[in-house]
């Protein structure tokens, strides 16, 4: 694996350089967000593009145009990539939708006081592992590894890109008990229930929806509507930054692929950390179907 240069580093914290300038990373810190703005937060690979693309269907009442006519990363950008400036000024009409996989410790400051509306999406983490293990071989812009063993090492260290799974979870759902505009989602909640999650998410949203586009937006933004999707699916970016004959964006979609994965002995050593870095955290994960 490539050594990591501190240059990748902001805050301790490793970024995939290709993606975030340490200024484009600065100037997130000091975005003014708007009580209008939504803001998706997740760990990456936690359902992040789902949840756009539910937002998007949400805020257009169920009507797909959107949805099939412009990228993902275009209509949500990730707010701590070096081109979110740029596409900002086409968001100038509320609600603004952003994206961001910063933890909260960094962001946490710049939120204070906001009235935008947070949702944090988290996923199991040994799902979360396994899909950010097959995105590093696609995704040019992230440090590769030879095996799943290596990659999970250091998942569990938090060294990889955006740093500690466990941080990230922990610190960003112990803020819902003091803010009332941050909604936890989890993964697997919108896998066992997407009617009833898109209703929670849309009352969240103020954007009470008839049944009709409640059902719209399940259709549209079912796994199969996705994956055949080009706007969500990432098939439009140049094979030097996503490979896909390395794999697929929309790979699984499922709850519980960790176990096609995770050796005996994988699952035991996960656990353990498991254990110990979530002692005293409440949360509680659905880990297979
Ligand atoms: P898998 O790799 O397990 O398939 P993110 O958007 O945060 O990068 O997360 C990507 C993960 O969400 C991938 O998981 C992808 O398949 C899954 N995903 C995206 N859209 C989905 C949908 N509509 N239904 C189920 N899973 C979805």
């Amino acid at each position: 694996m490539a050594k990591l240069t501190a240059k990748e580093l902001f805050h301790g914290i490793l970024f995939p350089g290709h993606l975030h300038s340490q200024d484009s990373l600065r100037l997130a810190l000091k975005f003014q967000f708007r009580d209008t703005d939504i803001l998706i937060v997740s760990y990456p690979k936690s359902g992040t593009t789902w949840m756009q693309e539910i937002v998007t269907l949400i805020s257009s009442r169920g009507d797909p145009h959107l949805s099939q006519t412009v990228p993902n990363y275009a209509r949500a950008p990730w707010l701590e990539q070096y081109y979110f400036t740029e596409l900002l000024e086409a968001l100038s009409s509320a609600p603004r939708v952003m994206t961001t996989h910063l933890p909260h410790h960094l962001l946490g400051p710049t939120l204070q006081g906001s009235n935008a509306k947070i949702i944090y999406v988290s996923r199991n983490p040994k799902d979360v592992a396994v899909s950010y293990y097959y995105f590093h071989k696609m995704a040019a812009f992230l440090p590769k590894f030879s095996t799943f063993s290596e990659f999970l090492h250091r998942f569990l260290d938090g060294t990889v890109c955006y740093g500690s799974w466990f941080d990230h979870v922990k610190d960003w759902t112990s803020q819902t008990a003091t803010m009332s505009n941050l909604l936890h989602i989890t993964y697997e909640e919108m896998s066992l229930d997407l009617r009833g999650t898109i209703k929670r998410i849309s009352s969240f949203l103020q954007c009470p929806l008839v049944e009709d586009e409640v059902t719209s937006c399940v259709k549209h933004c079912s796994f199969s509507s996705m994956k055949d999707n080009t706007m969500v699916n990432y098939t439009l970016i140049a094979a030097e930054i996503m490979d896909h004959s390395k794999g697929s964006f929309m790979r699984n979609g499922k709850i519980g692929d960790w176990k096609n994965q995770f050796t005996q002995e994988q699952n035991q050593y996960f656990n353990s950390i498991f254990e110990s870095k979530m002692e005293n955290c409440t949360l509680e994960f659905v880990w297979e179907e």
